[in-house]
């Protein structure tokens, strides 16, 4: 496995590696990670994997500082899962003296739910990922289901700025009561954890609504939101159910979308997403009607 530093070593080690699945990270990797890494190496001759805890994507007052790290154990678990190439760059790799450019992206898909609650987020993330998919060139990028916003910005900005990379999305790793796996459920405390797979079986509740036919979306918000509220250890940020490609909030949930637009086809006809805050972490879950 090489590990390397600067843009030029990671350029120079990916040049011999054929086509790469790529999945890029902010470390203290949980086995959703290595979900992805898997992923990533179905169907591409090399996995690499970058390991940068990126500044711009996290506003003032955020965990920038506190975000967990450990790179030993991060290293180790990458080596035994055959990863061949891991790039660990520097804050001045990644953003040398200087630099001025920036990926912005414009509009709802990137100002709602987490844009609007983290302004500027979508901005470092898609200016992060452009450098490192610019320096690693890789044939897929690996994204994590969990993250759906996240998903659709990236899409938007491959697609916008004519990027040569497949995005794949690989599903949401979850712990066995529910709770989808991530970097910051660390910051839980005990009861914290034991209240957070709310979010899942209010999820899990949205699922059956919608199997049983619920197709009013204020509704389906409604039984979603109310759920969750009723844990007193949560405090709610949003519920939203929305147009998967656009953001845009649903009044109805229309299962012939996909019918209609080929394209869409697979992406499903409604995105349920929330988040919110358990003590310290604010977590993140969502799932998708009518895939
Ligand atoms: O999902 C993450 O961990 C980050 O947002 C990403 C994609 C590595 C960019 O910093």
């Amino acid at each position: 496995m090489h590990v390397v530093r600067s843009r030029e070593q990671a350029r120079r080690a990916r040049a011999g590696l054929g086509s790469v699945g790529f999945v890029p990270t902010m470390g203290f990797l949980h086995d959703g990670h290595l979900s992805l890494v898997e992923v990533a190496g179905r169907g591409h001759d090399a996995v690499a994997v970058s390991i940068f805890v990126n500044p711009t994507q996290f506003g003032p007052g955020e965990d920038f500082a506190a975000y967990p790290r450990d790179l030993d154990r991060d290293l180790a678990v990458l080596e035994s899962a055959g990863v061949d190439l891991v790039w660990v760059p520097d804050v001045a790799d990644i953003y040398p003296r200087g630099a001025a450019t920036r990926v912005t992206v414009d509009g709802p898909i990137a100002s709602v739910l987490e844009g609007a609650s983290r302004p500027g987020h979508f901005d470092g993330v898609a200016t992060v990922v452009t450098i490192l998919l610019g320096v690693l060139a890789p044939t897929g990028l690996v994204l994590g289901a969990k993250d759906a916003q996240q998903v659709t910005v990236l899409r938007s900005v491959v697609r916008d700025l004519g990027l040569d990379v497949e995005l794949i999305v690989g599903p949401t790793w979850r712990e066995p009561d529910g709770l989808a796996m991530s970097s910051r459920n660390i910051y839980l405390t005990e009861p914290e954890r034991a209240a957070a797979p709310v979010l899942r079986r209010a999820l899990a509740e949205a699922e059956a609504r919608y199997a049983a036919g619920l197709r009013d979306a204020a509704l389906m918000r409604s039984v979603v939101r109310e759920l969750v509220r009723a844990e007193p250890l949560a405090e709610l940020d949003y519920v939203s159910v929305a147009d998967p490609d656009t953001l845009a909030e649903l009044e109805w949930i229309d299962d012939t979308t996909q019918l209609v637009d080929p394209e869409r086809k697979g992406r499903g006809a409604a995105l349920v997403s929330l988040a919110a805050r358990f003590g310290r972490a604010r977590l993140l879950d969502n799932v998708t009607l009518g895939a």
